[in-house]
């Protein structure tokens, strides 16, 4: 209660300079908001956290989470009992799992087999967005649908956080095996390895938004565990650090655009996250809209700065072009084989998804 009324206190006096509406996707409220409170029509004010909160398509509250399709079977004891093939995971449906080690958060995981899986799997990590759900992002996007084409298996993680964002500022979640919702998710894939033959050398993480955000973390802080990471419409490692607050933070600093650092300063961030580390990093694909509103696009040239040191790559990129399966205003800047960028002209939060292109990225088509 104290809490409660503390933020309304905090709140109020910035609610008189609220003008306009939000757009879909835009902030619409959160301490220290000072922008539009009310959101265009077919949208809904949803608030993700005390920090934040986002108009979102349509006019019901967002979906529950989703339930699992078989239920967790029944052991004599919580540890060791749970049936650990690939064989027990029922085919071509979104199932869930529990017991894959440590995970300290309870975040909940879901995996997707496709009928036919293929020798030595490759694995898709799939975080899902602010208020999204692994359902939601299941449904929403065609990794699952794809994964029945080319046999790879898909694990759709499920944010415990009230806003269901990602823990992508605290300490914990930054730093390799440290904890939180990252050490959450590579315990699935370690499962996934150790238990269902899954190829540790092509493991991959894709992510919208909070999930974009997510992909950055896995990568800088899991590099030995993630071969590719697919960023979209995120920012860089560590842009959302906010150390000592409750975790899932909203990093408003570095949302709007305001945290410009050196590439040097970014990358050191990234190594500082696994002390000691000397193999290779994943390699990086990040889109970006022009017009996104709730990370704003600067984040885009923060992660250029970021991967390029990270790659050794020159600032400036090799080439930027438009391609035949982009609209004409998406630029796709190549700064080396390991990192691109892609830039939308007039594209808001967030960048449609390309599924199919990601896979080549990958080498999985
Ligand atoms: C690629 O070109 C577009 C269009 O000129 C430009 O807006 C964008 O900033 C460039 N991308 C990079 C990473 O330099
Ligand atoms: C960007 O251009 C590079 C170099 O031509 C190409 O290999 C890559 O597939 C392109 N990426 C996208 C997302 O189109």
């Amino acid at each position: 209660m104290f809490k409660f009324t503390t933020a309304l206190v905090a709140v109020l006096p910035f609610l008189r300079l609220a003008a306009g509406q939000a757009q879909e996707w835009g902030q619409c409220g959160g301490i220290g908001w000072t922008g539009p409170t009310t959101c265009v029509a077919g949208t809904v004010c949803t608030e993700s956290n005390a920090y934040y909160s986002q108009c979102l398509p349509g006019s019901a509250p967002p979906p529950p989470p989703p339930t699992s399709t078989v239920s967790q079977p029944s052991g004599p004891s919580s540890t060791g009992t749970a049936p650990t093939g690939l064989s027990s995971i029922p085919a071509s449906t979104l199932h869930q799992i529990t017991n894959f080690g440590t995970n300290p958060n309870n975040i909940g995981m879901y995996v997707y087999k496709p009928a036919k899986v293929a020798s030595n799997p490759a694995l898709i990590v799939a975080s899902h967005y602010c208020s999204g759900t692994a359902q939601a992002y299941y449904s929403g996007s065609k990794y699952a649908q794809l994964s029945e084409t080319y046999g790879y298996v898909v694990l759709f993680p499920n944010s415990p956080h009230s806003g269901t964002c990602w823990d992508v500022s605290s300490d914990e979640t930054l730093t390799h095996n440290g904890g939180s919702d990252s050490l959450g998710i590579v315990s699935a894939v370690r499962y996934a390895i150790s238990n269902w033959g899954v190829d540790a050398s092509r493991v991959f993480a894709v992510g919208t938004s909070s999930g974009a955000m997510m992909t950055s973390v896995l990568a800088g802080a899991y590099p030995d565990v993630f071969k590719a990471g697919i960023v979209d419409s995120g920012v860089a490692f560590g842009c959302f650090a906010l150390p000592g607050q409750p975790e899932d933070s909203w990093n408003s600093q570095c949302a709007e655009g305001q945290l410009i650092l050196t590439g040097a300063q970014w990358a050191a961030k990234v190594t500082a996250a696994y002390p000691g580390y000397t193999g290779a990093y994943p390699k990086m694909q990040v889109w970006h809209g022009t017009a996104d509103t709730t990370l704003y696009p600067q984040n885009f040239f923060e992660e250029v700065k970021q991967w390029t040191t990270i790659f050794n790559y020159p600032s400036t990129p090799l080439s930027n072009i438009t391609e035949s399966y982009l609209p004409n205003t998406y630029h796709n800047a190549t700064f080396g084989p390991n990192f691109q960028a892609i830039l939308a002209q007039g594209v808001g939060h967030t960048v449609p998804l390309f599924e199919q292109q990601y896979l080549q990225f990958f080498g999985l088509a």
